[in-house]
């Protein structure tokens, strides 16, 4: 079995953050999305890997994963010159995929445990596509199931205006090579994709066997800023434990599973796990509470932060509090301290700022 990881896209509803990167490797906790894809792969023994590149963002998405021999994984990369779907997506990695089997999982979607145990059902059940279900309170946005009353699909929907269920698509996926006579039988939809549920309902439609599981763990498509913090609220809770590796002074406290990475500095501060501080980052008179991920060479000071992700090199100084909020890279949050009192603000196209 081979893997295809979809790391293209336009990333729009992420956006100003992916105006200068990739969608998949927003980090959370620390680590690009795209890492832990790469983890469940390489977990469910599955060596050959093909990764979807746009050509924005490819060259990141290179420089992150590389060979992809830090997972054990052989990486080709394939390049879509458009994202004209997830379909079509799978029709661009043709080549790649030949006759095999492959699970194609979505470069920006978290799941809380891997794909092993689907890889073993496909092989022993083979039906020509396995999916994962789950419920969700707005499935108006996915690609949507309506079952029959046994449990088999009846029919797939994708982003239908009225949802016959509330089980979406997740974005993993097994399939057997049957799924490219689906593909070539399909036309774009009205949003001009070729998308991957009209492919399914295609291989239902010509009578192969689509089996379905309903995930009872959590899955997590990290498109936008709240779905991120989440995402990264889930996995400090889950992953994080005690380790500080920086130095803390002594007048800090430090309490709960903090990860503190080496070469990081935290004076006179109070942090409050679970929280992940990054290689070189500064904390200094601050507090720093649950849910929040610093990334590498990040400065605060004299500052109040929860629930929020900082990616690396910004600074953030004299905030009195900041929550729920995602700061790009080397970005500058300070106070102004002149009696004249105004914002003044310098930011990027489609930015959101709340005062
Ligand atoms: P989406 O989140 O559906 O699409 P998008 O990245 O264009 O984002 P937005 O809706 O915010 O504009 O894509 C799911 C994943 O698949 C994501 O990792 C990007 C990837 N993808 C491709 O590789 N090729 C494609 O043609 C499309 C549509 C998505």
């Amino acid at each position: 079995m081979k893997a295809l990881v979809l790391s293209g896209g336009k990333g729009t509803r992420l956006r100003p953050l992916t105006h200068t990167m990739a969608k998949q490797l927003v980090p959370v906790a620390c680590k690009p999305i795209l890492g832990y894809v790469m983890d469940h792969i390489s977990e469910a023994g599955i060596r050959d890997v093909g990764i979807i590149i746009s050509p924005e963002t490819g060259e990141e998405v290179k420089r992150y994963i590389g060979t992809g021999k830090r997972w054990a994984l052989k990486v080709r990369y394939i390049l879509q010159p458009e994202p004209l779907g997830l379909a079509h997506a799978v029709k661009t990695a043709e080549d790649f995929l030949g006759d095999d089997d492959f699970v194609m999982y979505l470069g920006d979607n978290l799941l809380s445990y891997g794909i092993k145990e689907a890889r073993k059902r496909f092989e022993k059940e083979r039906p020509d596509a396995l999916i994962y279900l789950k419920e969700v309170d707005n499935p108006g946005q996915f690609g949507v199931a309506e079952l029959k009353r046994d449990g088999s699909i009846k029919r797939l929907i994708e982003k239908p205006a009225e949802p016959p269920s509330n089980l979406a698509l997740v974005g993993v996926y097994i399939f057997s090579k049957r799924i490219h006579e689906a593909i070539s039988r399909i036309r774009p939809s009205r949003r001009g994709e070729l998308e991957i549920t009209d492919a399914i309902q295609e291989l239902i439609d010509m009578g192969y066997p689509v089996k379905s599981e309903i995930l009872d763990g959590w899955w997590l498509d990290t498109g936008k800023k709240d779905d991120l913090l989440q995402a990264n609220s889930i996995v400090l809770d889950e992953y994080i434990v005690r380790s500080i590796k920086g130095r803390v002074d002594r007048r800090s406290e430090v309490t709960g599973r903090v990860d503190i990475e080496k070469g990081a500095r935290v004076v006179n501060s109070r942090i409050r796990g679970p929280v992940k501080i990054g290689k070189k980052a500064v904390i200094e008179n601050s507090f720093v509470g649950p849910y929040t991920s610093i990334g590498e060479a990040v400065v605060i000071k004299d500052s109040v932060i929860e629930h929020s992700v900082i990616l690396d090199g910004s600074h953030i100084i004299g905030i009195e509090r900041l929550e729920d909020s995602l700061i790009g890279r080397s970005a500058t949050v300070m106070k102004n301290s002149s009696q004249h009192k105004a914002y003044r603000l310098m930011i990027g196209d489609d930015t959101i700022v709340e005062v």
